[in-house]
């Protein structure tokens, strides 16, 4: 089973991609980066390739970096940005956003606006430049075409031009409602008939049950995952998880990697996990008004540790008891060393050697082992 965590606009942080991974991801992406923003936004730059130095710190599973656009020397520019760091760990990809239905992105001509079969000389160009100029394996992600077998017939395209293999959202693009209404998953069985490379199923999986029936059905190399995770980010393990305890296993992964994830950012996934089990009670509100006003991570922390705890009928989560610190709460050095700040990172890339999960080509850049082989 290959099972892959989404690349999410302002949710897929280091922290959470960890801890998805922690509960059976085996893959991840990075979310949607803007190659002009990696150009030429210095700060933009260096909170993403903080992730990533920090990513490859470690031991660990592929992470596939997302990029959008239209401009083929533009989008090697920006891949070029971070393939430094994945010439150095090894395991990352670049996947080209050909799925992204906001009105930016329509704004932009970029994402789900380039899949008209007029533009699919700017999307094969910029396919083609990535996989000839860049020394990772490239991807790409779409939605499905109009009519629907176009969606073949830019898919064996993209083959062509060297996409390593394809991963198809299966719902057209509809700025208003982007998610709603299921995917078509007949397109991805047909999809994986049509191609030689690996071919990835997205869409339809709100429980666990759901990833065998979509592989069952698509016959598909690997499961890609979004919104479900963001409520479940065990949905990959049989149990629905224990809110507290992930909640606090991710803030631990966000002091882990400082500087990874905004406030915005973890406040938004701690009241996901809550929501998925408990937005009907009736503190849910309360709980709400807490983690928004909420000023750093430790508040969270806080929060979760005892008023959620307390709102749950549960005994408080202490911290690992200090004697010092009968009381759980984190001493005043723990605190600095936990903020979420901006600080520039210094960590030695280590080589990584980390079997990949899909099984690409031997002809392909870096062939991938399978992963039945870890
Ligand atoms: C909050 C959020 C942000 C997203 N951002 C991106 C993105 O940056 N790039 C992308 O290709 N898709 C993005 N998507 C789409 C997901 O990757 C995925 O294709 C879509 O949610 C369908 O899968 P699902 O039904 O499992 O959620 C985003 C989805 C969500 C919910």
């Amino acid at each position: 089973m290959k099972y892959i965590a989404a690349p999410m606009v302002n949710q897929s942080d280091l922290p959470f991609r960890r801890l998805v991974e922690n509960h059976g991801a085996m893959m991840s992406y990075t979310q949607m980066l803007i190659p002009e923003r990696l150009l030429n936004d210095q700060e933009y730059l260096e909170f993403h390739l903080r992730d990533l130095t920090l990513w490859g710190s470690e031991r660990n599973k592929p992470v596939v970096v997302q990029l959008c656009g239209n401009d083929p020397d533009m989008v090697v520019k920006g891949a070029r940005q971070v393939q430094g760091y994945c010439d150095a760990i090894g395991t990352i990809s670049i996947d080209l956003n050909l799925g992204c239905p906001q009105e930016t992105a329509k704004d932009g001509h970029y994402g789900a606006y380039l899949l008209g079969q007029k533009d699919w000389p700017i999307v094969e160009g910029m396919v083609s430049s990535m996989s000839s100029s860049l020394a990772v394996p490239i991807s790409a992600k779409l939605r499905l075409c109009q009519p629907l077998p176009k969606t073949y017939e830019l898919s064996k395209r993209l083959e062509a031009c060297g996409s390593s293999w394809v991963t198809l959202h299966a719902r057209t693009v509809s700025a208003r409602r982007r998610r709603q209404g299921a995917a078509d998953l007949d397109v991805v069985k047909e999809l994986k008939r049509h191609l030689n490379v690996p071919t990835i199923s997205n869409g339809n999986v709100k429980e666990h049950a759901d990833l065998k029936r979509n592989l069952l059905h698509t016959g598909a190399d690997g499961l890609m995952v979004g919104e479900t995770l963001l409520g479940n980010p065990c949905v990959f393990e049989e149990d629905d998880p224990d809110t507290t305890a992930v909640s606090l296993e991710y803030l631990s992964l966000c002091n882990k990697y400082p500087g990874t994830a905004t406030l915005r950012t973890v406040q938004a996934h701690v009241r996901h996990f809550v929501e998925f089990q408990y937005q009907r009670r009736p503190w849910y509100h309360k709980f709400r008004t807490a983690i928004t006003n909420a000023t750093s991570v430790e508040e969270i922390e806080h929060l979760t540790r005892y008023k959620l705890a307390k709102w749950l009928g549960r005994e408080p989560v202490k911290h690992d008891v200090d004697e010092a610190d009968p009381h759980g709460f984190p001493s005043e050095d723990e605190k600095e060393c936990r903020s979420v700040g901006d600080g520039q990172v210094e960590v030695e890339v280590m080589n990584g050697n980390i079997s990949n999960c899909l099984d690409i080509s031997p002809a392909r850049k870096q062939p991938f082992a399978s992963i039945d082989s870890q």
